[in-house]
């Protein structure tokens, strides 16, 4: 019985799947957009285009990159833009991504507009500057059991300026049946550094982009990726800081500290970075050595699971108590915050709970 059932399930499987594919190839070959014209900020840009992709991969395909974490999914926001004419209706899958505002303002998720007819758009003037990067991996090295730290020298173009806090979107390729992806990740190196970028990365369980990191990714090989993008910086006032991060959300912090260096910028800041026992700490001499040389600064890793009875010494517990017993007055500080989206809301209640404005919060999720 119980193979009749399997058979039966695998046919009607393999008869959606062929259908699917009929349906895309009929969209494709039958509906016949020809081309149309994508005006882009006004006349800055127009893009003659083929109908018939999503907006998203149109303008990609003529150097225009907008973000798009989840590699076109709709499930990630990352990607609105303006659509001013041509955009048809919101689909269902955009709906939810959409505040009444933004639906009020033209707003559409670009992985899920399809371009149909001619479009009038409008991007951020940032994104004008994003640029698709090769690179050569010139070193892969564990910074724990399951983070890796990535140098990318760049090839062409050779120079990259971004600000300490933004992202690049890394491709990955096509390997072992699994799709060429594009994901995020912040630039942990310095914005003094133009010639490379550096990365800090951690494996996702069968995630597509990081097995290819973890296991498929060559020191040596060529990589392709864009950027910069992104919103996430140090913004221009006198507050004292506190940072909060975990795990690879070190990245755009470990940026953002030593851009400060770089610059001269004394503003005093505490940093707690949690992580759960030793093992998963990273970057602990050179956060000595910084320490010396920066007096502003002050670093405090956090474990939340090490075991009573070994020799750590420093401080223990959730990030969150670590951070509320340090500072029961959050009122004069800025923050800013890197790691999971359940890290970043728990740090927020905790910090406006102390008295920190929620617009004095400055916070980057993934
Ligand atoms: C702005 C930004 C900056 C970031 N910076 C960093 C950084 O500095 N370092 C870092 O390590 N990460 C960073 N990330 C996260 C990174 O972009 C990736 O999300 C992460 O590396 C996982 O990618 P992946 O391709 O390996 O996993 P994916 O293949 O995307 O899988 C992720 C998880 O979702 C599951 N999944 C996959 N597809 C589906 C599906 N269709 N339905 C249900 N579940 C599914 C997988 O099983 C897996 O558990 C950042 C993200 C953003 C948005
Ligand atoms: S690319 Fe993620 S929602 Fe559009």
């Amino acid at each position: 019985m119980l193979p009749q059932i399997l058979i039966s399930v695998g046919f009607l499987l393999a008869c959606g799947l062929v259908l699917a594919t009929l349906l895309l190839l009929a969209e494709k070959k039958i509906l016949n957009y020809g081309t149309c014209q994508i005006d882009v900020n006004a006349g800055r840009k127009t893009l003659a285009v083929e109908g018939g992709a999503s907006l998203l991969a149109s303008l990609a395909e003529h150097n225009v990159f907008i973000p798009s974490a989840c590699g076109g999914r709709g499930t990630c926001a990352y990607c609105k833009v303006k659509v001013l004419d041509g955009g048809g209706q919101v689909s269902p899958i955009e709906a939810p991504y959409l505040t009444p505002e933004e639906r009020q303002d033209q707003v559409r998720l670009s992985c899920q507009v399809k371009v149909r007819k001619d479009l009038k758009i409008d991007i951020p003037a940032e994104l004008f500057n994003v640029v698709r990067f090769r690179a050569r991996l010139a070193h892969k090295r564990p910074l724990t059991h399951d983070i890796v730290e990535l140098r990318l020298e760049l090839l062409d173009p050779s120079a990259i300026t971004f600000d300490a806090g933004q992202y690049v979107q890394l491709e990955s390729p096509d390997y072992k049946g699994r799709e060429s992806v594009m994901r995020g990740y912040s630039i942990s190196s310095r914005p003094a550094d133009t010639h490379l970028i550096e990365l800090i990365i951690r494996r996702v369980p069968d995630g597509i982009c990081t097995t290819w990191v973890f296991d498929h990714l060559q020191e040596g090989q060529e990589v392709v990726f864009s950027g910069p993008y992104g919103f996430f910086h140090l913004n221009d006032s006198q507050a004292p800081i506190i940072c909060i991060a975990g795990g690879s959300g070190m990245a755009p912090i470990w940026s953002l500290i030593r851009d400060m260096r770089d610059k001269g910028i004394a503003r005093p800041a505490t940093y707690f970075f949690g992580a759960l026992t030793q093992r998963d700490l990273f970057f602990r001499d050179e956060f000595k050595q910084i320490e010396q040389e920066c007096p502003w600064l002050h670093f405090v890793p956090a474990l939340s699971q090490e075991p009573a009875d070994s020799d750590w010494t420093g401080e223990r517990g959730l990030i969150t108590e670590v951070v509320a017993r340090h500072f029961p007055d959050a009122s004069q500080h800025e923050a800013y915050l890197c790691g999971s989206p359940g890290m970043i809301d728990a740090s927020i209640a905790v910090l406006t709970q102390n008295g920190m404005p929620q617009e004095n919060v400055f916070y980057d999720k993934f």
